[in-house]
Formats: C-alpha cells, sequence, structure tokens
C-alpha cells in the first residue's frame, strides 16, 4: 500500500484520469462470471492477471473461495461472491448468516481488501426443475444475509438472488412481453422478495439466455436469438422487438411493475453463447452474439421498457468448465470466452467498439509435456475398445465428439484417440493412463485436425492431485490479508 501511495505521483493521477475519461459506460458495466468447475483450474493469480490486462472490472463468483478472494485483493476489481444453494438451508439460522458473512465478506473489507459489491444468495434456486427444494429456504436466506451485512456496518454490499428467466413468463394466449408475471406457483414468494430487494436499495438479478431459446426449440427463429436483425418482429403495444433478450427482459420489467416494483434495477447475472457441444454451439454464433451485445452495451441502448439505460451485465463466462454437469446439454462445458487454459477462442471487443481482436491470453501457464495418447494402431484384440472408450470418457470430458460439435464425424478409431487422450490429460499424464488394456499408446506427434483440438492439460498449481496445494495456496492468500489487515491498523494509529 505505501509503495501504491508512493507512485501515486501527481503527473499519474491526470494520465490515468485521461485514461478512464476515454472508457466507455459498457466497458465500467461489462463483469465475467468466473466459475472453477474444472479437473485443472488455472490458478487464481493468473485468472486475476487475465481479468486486468483485458480491463475487465467485475466478476461474479460461485462460492467465496479464500484463495480466489487472496487474489483479488487490493485489485479493486468488484465483486459478487455467493452462497451455494446446498447452503441455503443452514443461512436461514441468523446465527449461521451471521458467521458467513464475518468469515466471507467482513474478513475482507478493508483498504487493500476485496470490493465486495454484492453477495449471490444460492444460483437459480427457484427453477422448475428443483421442484421447488429450495422455495421455502432461500427467501429467509435473503434477508438474513442481508441484515447480516447492514448490522455489519456492510450495508452497501447487496444480497441478491440470481435468478433463471423461467420465474417469470407471458400468459400462452398473450405472448407479448407487456403481459409478463411472474410464475404462478412462485407470485407470492416473488412478490416478498422483491419488496425486500426494494427496501434495501438491491437489484433483482436474472440470467438470459438466447442461445437456449435455439437450442430448445427447432423452430425458433435463429435470428431472433441475435441483435443484428433480419427476424420478424414481435409488435407489443406499438413497441418492436427484434430479439429475445429484450423480449424477455422487458417481460421481467412487466412482472415487476405487476408487483409494483417497475423501476427495480436490474442485473443480468449471465448472458452468453457456448462454442461446442451442439450444433448451435459455435465459434461463428458466439461471436455474432458477442459483437451484437456488446455494441448494444456501449451505447446504452436498454430495451423499449427502458431505453437509453446502461446496463450491468456479466457475461457467461470466462473459462470452459470440464467438470460441469451435462445435464442441461453437452454444451454446459463450453461457455468460456476463453477456454480451459486462458486462450482466447474468437475474437471480440469487449468495449463494444467493435474492433475485433483476440483478448488478452493468461499468462505464465504451465502445461505438461507435448504428449498426447492416442489409438494403437499395433493393437490386437480391439474387442473391447467401446468399453475402453466409455470409460475414458466417464473420468474425462468427451462432449467436443458428440453430434454437430467440433470432434463430430470422426470414425470409431479417431473417437478412440480423441477419448483417450482427455483421460490421459485428465490424469497428468500419468503412464498407466495411456494404456486401455493395450488398446493405447502416447505420442508426441499432435493428432489434432482442422477442427478437432487435442488438448495438453495444464500442468498447474491447483491440477487434481494437487487439492492439497490448493488448499494451502488458499491459506496463503488468508495469511497475506492478515499482514494487509494488520497494517491498515497500525497506519489508522
Ligand atoms: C464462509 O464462512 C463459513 C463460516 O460461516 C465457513 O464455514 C465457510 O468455509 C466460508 N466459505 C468459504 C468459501 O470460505
Ligand atoms: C423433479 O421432479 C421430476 C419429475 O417428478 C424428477 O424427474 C426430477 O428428478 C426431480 N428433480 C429434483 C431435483 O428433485
Ligand atoms: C463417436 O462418438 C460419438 C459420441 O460418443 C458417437 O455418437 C459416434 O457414434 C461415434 N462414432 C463412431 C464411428 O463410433
Amino acid at each position: 500500500m505505501a509503495k501504491d501511495s508512493a507512485l501515486r505521483g501527481p503527473w499519474l493521477c491526470c494520465v490515468v484520469a485521461a485514461l478512464a475519461a476515454s472508457v466507455s459506460p459498457a466497458a465500467e458495466a461489462l463483469g465475467m462470471n468466473w466459475g472453477t468447475q474444472a479437473t485443472h483450474p488455472l490458478s487464481p493469480k493468473i485468472v486475476v492477471q487475465m481479468l486486468k490486462d483485458n480491463g475487465i472490472k467485475k466478476v461474479k463468483l460461485f462460492d467465496a473461495d479464500q484463495g480466489t478472494l487472496g487474489a483479488l485483493a487490493g485489485t479493486d476489481i468488484e465483486v459478487m461472491v455467493a452462497i451455494p444453494n446446498v447452503l441455503l438451508d443452514l443461512m436461514t439460522d441468523s446465527d449461521n448468516a451471521r458467521d458467513w458473512v464475518r468469515h466471507n465478506v467482513s474478513r475482507y473489507h478493508f483498504d487493500g481488501g476485496v470490493n465486495i459489491k454484492y453477495v449471490a444468495v444460492g444460483n437459480e434456486p427457484f427453477l422448475a426443475s428443483y421442484n421447488g427444494t429450495f422455495d421455502k429456504v432461500t427467501l429467509p436466506a435473503l434477508k438474513n444475509i442481508q441484515n447480516a451485512l447492514n448490522d455489519a456496518g456492510l450495508s452497501d454490499v447487496k444480497a441478491t438472488v440470481p435468478l433463471n428467466a423461467d420465474v417469470y413468463n407471458s400468459p400462452k394466449d398473450k405472448p407479448v412481453p407487456s403481459a409478463g408475471t411472474f410464475r404462478p406457483d412462485i407470485t407470492d414468494l416473488m412478490t416478498e422478495m422483491v419488496d425486500f430487494l426494494a427496501k434495501n436499495g438491491a437489484p433483482f438479478t436474472v440470467n438470459i439466455y438466447p442461445y437456449l431459446s435455439l437450442y430448445l426449440s427447432d423452430d425458433f427463429p435463429v435470428n431472433f436469438a441475435f441483435f443484428d436483425g433480419g427476424a420478424d418482429p414481435v409488435v407489443d403495444n406499438g413497441n418492436s422487438y427484434t430479439n429475445v433478450f429484450d423480449a424477455n427482459f422487458d417481460t421481467l420489467v412487466s412482472a415487476l411493475k405487476a408487483v409494483g416494483h417497475g423501476d427495480l434495477p436490474i442485473v443480468i447475472g449471465e448472458v452468453g453463447w457456448p462454442t461446442d457441444g451442439d450444433k448451435h454451439a459455435t465459434y461463428v454464433y458466439a461471436q455474432r452474439f458477442y459483437t451484437g451485445l456488446l455494441k448494444r452495451l456501449a451505447a446504452n441502448v436498454g430495451t423499449p421498457l427502458r431505453p437509453n439505460k446502461y446496463m450491468e451485465v456479466y457475461l457467461f463466462g470466462l473459462l470452459d468448465e470440464d467438470i460441469k454437469s451435462v445435464a442441461p446439454g453437452a454444451f454446459e462445458r463450453h461457455w468460456g470466452v476463453l477456454r480451459f487454459d486462458g486462450q482466447p477462442k474468437f475474437p471480440m471487443d469487449l468495449t463494444g467498439q467493435g474492433q475485433n481482436t483476440m483478448l488478452a491470453p493468461a499468462k505464465d501457464v504451465q502445461y505438461l509435456p507435448k504428449t498426447w495418447c492416442v489409438y494403437n494402431a499395433n493393437a490386437k484384440d480391439t474387442s473391447k475398445l467401446a468399453e475402453n472408450v466409455n470409460f475414458a470418457c466417464t473420468f474425462a470430458d468427451c462432449t467436443a465428439l458428440g453430434f454437430g460439435s467440433s470432434c463430430a464425424g470422426m470414425d470409431a478409431i479417431g473417437n478412440a484417440s480423441y477419448a483417450f487422450n482427455m483421460y490421459f490429460q485428465v490424469q497428468n499424464q500419468k503412464d498407466e493412463a495411456c494404456d486401455f488394456q493395450a488398446l493405447a499408446v502416447p505420442t508426441q506427434t499432435d493428432p489434432s485436425t482442422d477442427t478437432c483440438h487435442f488438448p495438453i492439460q495444464i500442468a498447474a498449481a491447483s491440477s487434481t492431485s494437487s487439492g492439497h496445494r490448493r488448499h494451502s495456496a488458499g491459506s496463503l492468500g488468508a495469511a497475506a490479508l492478515l499482514v494487509l489487515a494488520l497494517i491498515q491498523l497500525f497506519m489508522l494509529h
């Protein structure tokens, strides 16, 4: 800190001011979802440096991991920490909520600590497919957490509940945004929640996925998923909707209005486009989607019901995650604007000026050796091939092999090579992980094709075999924070 203030000469102040002036409001608004459901997550330090290199000023997390928060300390990046759904029940007890806030928010609240702005209470807890599992616990948890924040003197930190867009809809016989209401089974719950959010100056957080509209229905007009026109507009009370994002957003605005809070701020907790695992999950579509979205955000276009309004948006997501559940679809593991190793996939301009260039990649990533594992051309007994491929794909990510995916259309041998290599990499290239009953051999020749990439995993401090190291990295972050906190105390005296 001392070093930092010493650097802050008068000349630096003016350079910073000039830079700040040139940053568009959209860049200020843009955030990233940083999920870590990966066998080999990049180290938080590397990710934070990459966020800085790309001018990303906000992140949304799915937990309050110490190692992650330690790496974010001192950066000024705004952070949304989260309470996973499984902990909601616990948070219905106000003492537990107080403990959670103390351990995961207050502790980081000091000059040079972490700029925590929101606490996400649960993640899409009212998803229809959860059958009401979290209906009773979410609102009490939300109230306890916000009250604990307020009591701790942290009322600027807002508790909010990221919800799936399935909590509201318009009636089938009047499918227009102005007819939006909350889902009948949770109307009372949503009304009480919205009242509480409004009273505390907290935003409504919603995840909107035009991609899923397209994925779930073959009849969905493709152009309506994007922002560059070409779809028949939906006309509603004189408003013309040319994309499903606006229509969906305004359905929420109407639902809020129907419960007396038409002006409640809305944060887009997740929006994005995956790049593999389905015929519509391609680089071309993803680039088209982001180009349109980011331009509109930069221009503060807003929607017909909230025109010319700045929108706070978190893209989903930052990095591919190879152990996410594929229950929603094989595309789930391919939402990153960057690959699992922090390498950009396609050009994009986060400032929405249409200057599409590759994002800054993660730096100093350590990879395993350039060794792949492929089908053994000299294999004698191939009767167990399918069984072995199946085994590999149970413990590694083979979603790129499916219909419409980047590695689809290979023959059985190509499939086997891909599966064996994915398993071998997940196992950190252990010798015994490239055998498969003598059906596999290691190779130094890259088996990738034009469309199908055979990856080499990263040798991160946080690879699967080193959950232990990951833990100690976390403690180190905590120790550093404690030292910073003590320095802060000292300076106050
Ligand atoms: C958050 O705080 C609780 C204490 O209430 C603690 O048990 C938990 O480990 C903390 N979570 C994280 C991710 O640090
Ligand atoms: C919800 O109910 C459906 C149908 O009864 C069932 O298939 C599904 O497993 C349930 N999901 C949960 C999370 O309980
Ligand atoms: C390759 O694997 C995919 C995904 O498991 C499967 O759908 C396809 O039929 C396989 N192709 C061959 C030739 O075995």
